[in-house]
């Protein structure tokens, strides 16, 4: 791990507080993924070694969880580009070792420009590249305001945060196989939406073992060090913004940048068997959905099934169609549209939902237009949790890979396009095939439905799993199977994410499986009448288990990337 060094000169006394690094002249061209690590103090799991390391490295250092969990995001932004973000947002669950559980909501907003049918053209059909693609595609950040207001819950000094994205972004850092393959895959969409030179493109093929500069990056970076939340949401950062805004054809202003407000809500927090689950409110429609879904479980003895038999899968799949059925009718932004969360998760109506459940014979959502699963989507999840007693989980997001792929001049960031994740249009698919209705319509400052599932387990009043993962609409049924692997199949971290997924959506009425799921399940499935397709990777999941009543720490990022843990 020659890598841990060298953050110290970044990091100034980082490396005095009992690490074991030292400080050394050398910087990040040679780096390890650590995909499962078992340490006794604190651990980090993310999307990226790098990433992983600088939160480590701030644990060290004597900061908290959250520190880490800032730090760990803004090196995610640098180093992790399709992804990781500062033209994005995300959500942060957290649970206090002085039992405070925390949702911070930094999801995007739609600017005040922005109207219910701007996504149709004349004739009322929905244009989905302008939702997709562009300018016109990204939602009013909310990630940098979302870093500083969990400052509030932070130890060290926010430069100190900082610290490891300026250097990453400012000296470089090597890319991986993957980051070249994806670059070299977007180049064109680079090229066509961008008004000014990105540090993405480049004549040549990005190999594994390019160094990547992202000079513009650093400064803005260097702007929000020294002026906080102002340095991206006021002045030269907010100028560039509007400035691509122009030359785009984009609809944000300075106002909207301005107006741009963290929401502070009450973490999701159910009882599931004795285990508390806490997880993220709406706009995230995953923290209801997931306790639909496991309160519809509940009363089935799954664990004595086993882990990936037909019956307990089938059981899955039905409580999911009826979960994301209700997604589609009913969730939106609380602060626009009345949502009836108490119905929707009480336990009278969840029995009901499963009334007409039968075991061995597949259900059937009703007939509309079918979605399609992309191959490839972008978001992306850190877990942390401190030898104080502190979990964090944080999903953060540009929407799809490398977001709207547009770049802010002179600012070196790229813009999410998580305009597609409102419903464009009633009863019309977005780019994960989730339908939508009035709920989740567009609406000037509205922020829009997102399946982002931050997750913590609590066994009495210690965390036990710290857990999340990308995935856009399977985000939840892969939250949902990571915790049934662990609660009730007792697989390890690693297996619980790694093992092959499934998912259903309601619509389309068919089962996806990763390509590895196994083929005895797959033909006891369709024997039940299920449509099963195989599709690409599901999600990148973390995870950090916690063993009861000690602070030793097992960490597991996804096979799926080049997730890694780092801890000590
Ligand atoms: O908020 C959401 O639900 C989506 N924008 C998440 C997208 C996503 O997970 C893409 N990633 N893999």
């Amino acid at each position: 791990m020659r890598l841990l060094i060298i953050w110290g000169l970044a990091l100034g006394s980082i490396c005095t507080a009992g690490a074991q690094t030292q400080p050394q002249q050398q910087w990040p061209y040679d780096y390890q993924v650590e995909k499962n690590i078992t340490v006794s103090h604190s651990a980090v799991v993310s999307a990226h070694p790098l990433a992983s390391i600088a939160g480590r490295l701030i644990l060290q250092e004597g900061g908290n969880a959250v520190d880490a969990a800032i730090a760990t995001q803004l090196a995610l932004a640098v180093v992790y580009p399709g992804a990781g973000n500062l033209g994005g947002g995300g959500f942060m669950v957290a649970r206090l070792a002085n039992g405070q559980q925390i949702a911070l909501d930094y999801r995007e907003t739609a600017p005040a420009k922005a109207h219910r049918d701007m996504y149709l053209d004349s004739a009322g059909n929905p244009v989905t590249t302008r939702s997709l693609d562009g300018h016109l595609a990204a939602g009013v950040p909310g990630t940098v305001a979302g870093l500083f207001a969990s400052m509030k819950y932070a130890k060290l000094p926010f430069s100190r945060l900082i610290g490891p994205a300026i250097l990453l972004a400012e000296k470089g850092f090597v890319i991986t196989a993957s980051e070249a393959a994806n670059l070299n895959a977007y180049k064109a969409d680079f090229q066509r939406l961008n008004t000014a030179p990105t540090a993405f493109v480049k004549d040549q093929p990005w190999k594994a073992g390019d160094t990547l500069v992202q000079k513009d990056l650093a400064h803005t970076l260097r702007l929000i060090r020294k002026k906080g939340a102002a340095g991206f949401y006021q002045g030269e950062t907010a100028a560039n913004i509007v400035a691509e805004m122009k030359r785009g054809k984009g609809i944000m202003t300075l106002a909207d940048l301005k107006n741009y407000k963290v929401r502070e809500r009450k973490a999701l927090a159910f009882n599931y068997k004795g285990y508390t689950i806490v997880t993220m409110p709406l706009p995230s429609s995953g923290g209801i959905c997931l306790q639909q879904m496991m309160g519809m479980m509940e009363n089935y003895p799954v664990a004595e099934w086993g882990f990936h038999s037909p019956r307990a899968v089938q059981l899955m799949v039905e409580v999911e169609r009826r979960a994301y059925a209700d997604r589609a009718e009913f969730l939106g932004d609380p602060d626009f549209v009345k949502v009836p969360v108490a119905r929707l998760t009480g336990k009278k109506y969840l029995a009901a939902r499963m009334a007409d459940f039968v075991p061995g014979k597949a259900g059937s959502s009703e007939a509309t237009k079918a979605g399609t699963f992309p191959e490839s989507e972008e978001t992306t999840h850190l877990s942390i949790i401190d030898d104080k007693g502190n979990a964090v989980a944080v999903t953060t997001t540009l929407n799809g890979h490398y977001g709207s792929r547009t770049v802010v001049g002179k600012a070196g960031f790229l813009l999410n396009n998580e305009m597609d994740d409102f419903s464009v249009k009633p009863g019309v698919p977005n780019m994960y095939g989730l339908v939508g209705t009035e709920a989740n319509a567009i609406a000037p400052g509205k922020r829009m439905l997102s399946s982002m599932t931050p997750t913590i387990v609590l066994q009495g009043k210690q965390p036990l799993y710290s857990l999340g993962t990308p995935g856009g609409s399977t985000i939840i049924t892969s939250v949902f199977q990571m915790l049934m692997n662990t609660l009730e199949f007792g697989l390890s971290p690693a297996d619980a994410i790694n093992k092959p997924k499934f998912h259903h959506q309601w619509l389309p009425d068919e089962i996806a499986v990763e390509k590895d799921f196994p083929e005895t399940v797959i033909t006891a499935l369709q024997e039940m009448g299920y449509k099963v397709v195989k599709r690409g990777p599901i999600g990148r999941s973390e995870i950090i288990k916690r063993t009861p009543g000690t602070f030793v720490l097992d960490a597991a990022g996804d096979k799926r990337g080049d997730d890694s843990a780092a801890g000590y």
